[in-house]
């Protein structure tokens, strides 16, 4: 940042600088939704729509956020989405993401598709780390990397499910956005995955694509399970079915999320969804992330049952505006927020927060119960 930049105060200060610091290419690839945006729009709006419920003159000394996601302990529930090729946002990519959730001691997911090697990037960690899995064209090469991933000291993997296609990116088509050529997927040693970015000929149909041989079931995510022991989530959920299905398969938690809207067009929000999943999943933990934004949104998260969120785009608008400080920022303005609306709603704990921090008309109504 130079000395006239104006002090971001909040995530959307961040966003709006970013777009600045960036090319309108790069911009369209991190920023965009699918289609017409309406998933992406839709996913902060709902959190706009959902109103809090103060409680005030609680008792707050002795508070903390802390909490264990399977196994992995953590000073507060905001954890890093795995989010592609962070060397768009700043020369240093990856290791800058991860000096910042360090310095926070934030956990981070760590993308098959980074720009930074898994290894090179747990080697500058001293946060938790996670590995985000796109399962690979062939069992070997899928292992391979679950190898890695254990032996560089990761201690979950979350395998995304929701992406295999990459759905109608039409305004990163529109600006004309391609990777460029010093960028590439170093885990990957190059390979594209098996059915991202199909092009179809004229006439012929995207089921006779040779590329959907490729194309994974839930046996894979089974056969994925019982290769490893460390903890698997499932991420791309959006339905009690696909939950049910992820917890026979052997999932150890799911990531309820759209993919930030950017891959099927008008899907709902994930937090319209989200109660529906933690409604049938027990104690199996179930993380939140899409449109993350303010400390309310994840305040509302924890209330409708998620036990985390994970922020993506937010993440890159702080590497791309300041580098390292600007992720360790945008990790520091989230968690405060979150902090002041836990108290602001009575929680002193994450225990505290449930579906009484959300205003219900009915439930506020004078004679109800209080
Ligand atoms: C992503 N996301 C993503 N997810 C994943 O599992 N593997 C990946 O490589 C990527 N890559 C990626 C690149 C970019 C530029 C974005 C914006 C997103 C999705 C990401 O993990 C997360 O689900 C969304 O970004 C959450 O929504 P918000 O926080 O961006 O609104
Ligand atoms: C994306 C892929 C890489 O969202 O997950 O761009």
């Amino acid at each position: 940042m130079t000395q006239d930049t104006p002090t971001p105060t909040c995530l959307a200060d961040y966003e709006s600088l970013a777009k600045q610091a960036l090319t309108p290419q790069t911009w369209a690839y991190i920023q965009s939704g699918a289609a017409d945006q309406h998933t992406f729009a839709r996913n902060q709006q709902a959190f706009a729509d959902i109103q809090l419920s103060p409680r005030h003159l609680c008792t707050m000394q002795g508070g903390n956020t802390a909490l264990d996601l399977l196994g992995t302990k953590l000073d507060y529930p905001i954890l890093i989405a795995p989010v592609a090729y962070q060397k768009l946002a700043h020369p240093d990519g990856e290791q800058a993401s991860v000096l910042a959730a360090s310095a926070m001691r934030a956990a981070m997911v760590v993308s098959t598709l980074s720009s930074i090697s898994l290894e090179d990037i747990a080697r500058t960690s001293s946060t938790p780390l996670w590995f985000q899995l796109y399962l690979q064209g062939n069992r070997p090469d899928s292992l391979g990397l679950i190898r890695r991933a254990e032996d560089a000291g990761y201690r979950a993997l979350v395998i995304t499910v929701d992406a295999a296609l990459n759905g109608c990116r039409n305004a990163e088509q529109r600006a004309g956005f391609v990777l460029p050529s010093h960028i590439s997927a170093v885990n990957l040693n190059g390979r594209a995955l098996p059915a991202q970015g199909l092009s179809v000929p004229a006439g012929a149909s995207l089921f006779q694509s040779s590329a959907l041989a490729a194309l994974h079931d839930w046996r894979d995510i089974e056969w994925a399970v019982a290769q490893t022991r460390l903890p698997v989530l499932i991420k791309g959920i959006m339905s009690p079915h696909d939950a049910r299905r992820a917890i026979q398969a052997g999932a150890a938690g799911i990531i309820v999320s759209n993919h930030g809207g950017r891959v099927l067009d008008t899907t709902p929000a994930t937090i319209d969804v989200l109660p529906t999943i933690t409604d049938i999943t027990g104690d199996i933990p179930v993380l939140l992330d899409g449109g993350i934004r303010r400390g309310t949104d994840v305040l509302k998260a924890l209330a409708l049952g998620a036990r985390a969120v994970l922020l993506g785009r937010p993440i890159i608008h702080g590497l791309a505006v300041n580098g390292p400080s600007g992720v360790a920022h945008i990790l520091h303005i989230l968690r405060t927020e979150f902090e002041m609306a836990m108290m602001q709603c009575g929680c002193r704990s994450l225990a505290d927060i449930d579906k009484a921090v959300i205003w219900a008309a009915a439930s506020q109504h004078p004679g109800s119960d209080f």
